[in-house]
């Protein structure tokens, strides 16, 4: 690790609490003029440190920049050397983590980004990603998985921000199937799970899972202001790291005991659709139907007025 990286994992650990140069130093094995250079460089890319005489150096408790330090101090220990990348700007994290991918990268490898210009959605819409105002990640998985059960895949994503997003907020969030998250009926993140190898075998080798978590509000464009909320109104007294670590760690949790499906009761408990009237999109058609279960390959079963079915993928909305 680079002195710069030393120097904000302990800034990031003791947010709003001062430390001299000399303590950092010596901390570090290195000398305090080396110190002094690291906060520099670290200012230059936009921390927040405070230098008071007499009391030392002190990163700034609403610096919220996204940064693998950050990040791995809220990893759980068995996930903290996945390799993680983080863009200031790209076009989106899914093709980074692609790429990624097919040259070899691990299982659990993130690639984040604070902004996308070509961010990406389901049914080969956009995602809205400005700067700063979101946590836009994408994991590379390994699961070994029967393609049957490919779905639960992202199932499970939906199921970990659910958890990760309730461990930060007082807020309860809702799942609409297939994998939106929704708080307050705003969607405050979409999941794109795309495969990168090993489909031709009938095994799901390698797939990277996107998630867009809209955070802080960005003031929305008026093509998806009806439908898109953020978590908070205004930035929150938690970094965006922290988020970005908990939803990684529930995701590599859950995704480690995928086949057993024992998280789709959550995801059932979770869904703001089970028992209630919806619409669903079939060839470019709105039916009406009632939401009656999530089977244990995460279709939903929906009945019709010409009886029960169910859907495996596609476009749902409350009634
Ligand atoms: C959806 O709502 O339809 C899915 C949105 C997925 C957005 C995330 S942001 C990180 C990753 N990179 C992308 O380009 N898309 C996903």
């Amino acid at each position: 690790m680079t002195t710069k990286a030393s120097v904000l994992r302990i800034l990031e650990e003791n947010r709003g609490r001062f430390f001299s140069g000399e303590e950092i130093a010596s901390m570090l094995g290195v000398s305090r003029s080396a110190v002094w250079k690291a906060v520099k460089s670290l200012e230059a890319e936009g921390y927040a440190v405070s230098a008071v005489t007499n009391k030392g150096y002190c990163l700034a408790a609403d610096t919220d920049i996204l940064s693998p330090e950050g990040i791995r101090l809220y990893l759980s220990p068995e996930y903290c050397d996945i390799p993680i990348t983080i863009h200031k700007v790209t076009g989106s994290t899914n093709e980074d983590a692609k790429a990624l991918a097919v040259a070899g990268a691990v299982h659990g490898t993130m690639v984040l980004a604070e902004e996308q210009t070509q961010g990406r959605g389901r049914l080969g819409r956009s995602f809205y990603s400005p700067k700063s105002s979101g946590v836009y990640m994408s994991v590379v998985l390994r699961p070994n998985l029967a393609i049957t059960d490919a779905v639960l895949i992202t199932t499970a994503a939906s199921v970990a921000v659910a958890r990760a997003v309730e461990e930060v907020s007082d807020q309860t969030p809702e799942i609409k199937w297939v994998n939106d998250v929704f708080v307050q009926k705003k969607k405050i993140c979409g999941i794109l799970t795309e495969a990168v190898s090993g489909f031709e075998s009938g095994v799901v080798e390698c797939v990277v899972v996107g998630i867009g978590i809209n955070v802080v509000d960005p003031g929305f464009p008026d093509e998806i202001k009806q439908v898109a909320g953020s978590l908070f109104g205004q930035r929150p007294d938690f970094s965006r790291n922290r988020l970005a670590a908990l939803v990684a760690n529930h995701l590599l949790e859950l995704s480690a005991a995928l086949p057993d499906r024992s998280f789709l009761d959550e995801y059932r408990k979770r869904s703001m659709l089970l028992g209630k009237p919806i619409r669903f999109l079939e060839n470019n058609v709105w039916c009406d139907a009632v939401a009656v279960d999530v089977d244990n390959s995460g279709g939903l079963v929906i009945e019709t007025a010409a009886g029960r079915r169910t859907l495996s993928s596609g476009e749902v909305s409350v009634r």
